[in-house]
């Protein structure tokens, strides 16, 4: 069965079984990532426009290696290099782009909704790598696809996402996923940094870390995103890891072996202690591993269900 969306915007509302076609299907391209040729000819012919408004160091280049693996021509867009500089607006970038025929966008955005807008106004696939606050859904996939390869399940599982889950796209898109695969989910963090309503998404809410690693078998931590943030949240940086930092001290509480992942970049020994960071509770570097076989599968998957049409 094809995806129910031509595109990928988010992960609200998206089906369980397309979740679970997307990462079954990353499952047989992270077998191609270990050959020594790590290519397939599956979108040659296929045109990929990789349109970032807003800096990016894993996604950008997690998206053009699965793109170039997958054997897509590739064209990068940096907004500071184009003639968004003069002024040219999201709508006419887009369609001047267009024109040039190519087949899919991938594009990070500031804007909550930007990828939304773009599907309005181009005919072209659009997959949304990070609009805003709101959703980053390759980044929750390839989060619950390397939590199901460690613990073989997602279904039943305590996952806790920590910090600065307001203005964080990653809380969302896995709230979403993990709750549609069967997840019991829970946020952690200073009341400032968890947004009132969230509550209504049916996840725990916690405001202790220790209470957080007695509930969970996976932490999902995330960056405090002092970028977003227009006024202090809380005290200081050194109170902040006082209160809320995973640390080792406070995972060896834990009678499990508790997993941790961080979607990156990390203010190291603020939201995680380096030594948790490098350890063998850290899944970091699997995710990002995971990621391009992650995108690599919704880029076939969206891009075969076009030509099929
Ligand atoms: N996880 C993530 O989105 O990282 P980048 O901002 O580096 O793409």
């Amino acid at each position: 069965m094809p995806l129910a969306s031509r595109h990928l915007l988010g992960l609200e509302g998206v089906p369980k079984e397309d979740i679970q076609l997307i990462l079954d299907t990353a499952t047989s391209f992270r077998e191609i990532l270990e050959r020594p040729i790590k290519k397939v000819p599956t979108l040659q012919g296929m045109t990929i426009v990789n349109l970032f408004f807003e800096s990016s160091t894993r996604t950008r280049i997690s998206f053009e290696l699965a793109e170039r693996r997958l054997s897509a021509d590739v064209v990068n867009f940096s907004a500071d290099l184009s003639s968004v500089k003069k002024g040219e607006t999201l709508k006419d970038t887009a369609r001047n782009i267009e024109a040039m025929k190519i087949d899919m966008v991938v594009m990070r955005h500031a804007a909550v909704g930007a990828a939304h807008f773009l599907t309005r106004v181009i005919k072209a696939i659009i997959i949304n790598a990070g609009d805003g606050t709101h959703e980053h859904p390759t980044q929750a996939l390839l989060d619950m696809y390397s939590i199901r390869e460690k613990l073989g399940k997602i279904e039943g599982l305590n996952i806790c996402i920590v910090g600065d889950i307001s203005h964080s796209r990653v809380a969302l898109s896995n709230i979403y996923g993990l709750k549609t695969m069967g997840a019991n989910v829970a946020v952690c963090g200073p009341k400032t940094l968890i947004p009132r309503e969230i509550g209504k998404l049916g996840v725990k809410i916690f405001y202790s870390v220790d209470e957080a690693i007695k509930w969970a078998n996976v932490l999902n931590v995330l960056r405090i995103q002092l970028e977003r943030q227009d006024r202090a949240f809380f005290p200081s940086l050194r109170e902040y890891r006082q209160y809320f930092a995973i640390t080792k001290e406070r995972l060896d509480k834990s009678e499990k072996q508790i997993t941790i992942l961080h979607p990156g970049p990390i203010n190291r020994d603020v939201e995680l202690s380096a030594e948790v960071a490098d350890s063998e509770h850290s899944l970091i570097l699997q995710q990002v591993l995971n990621g391009v076989a992650v995108r690599m599968a919704v880029l076939y998957l969206l891009g075969t269900r076009s030509e099929s049409k």
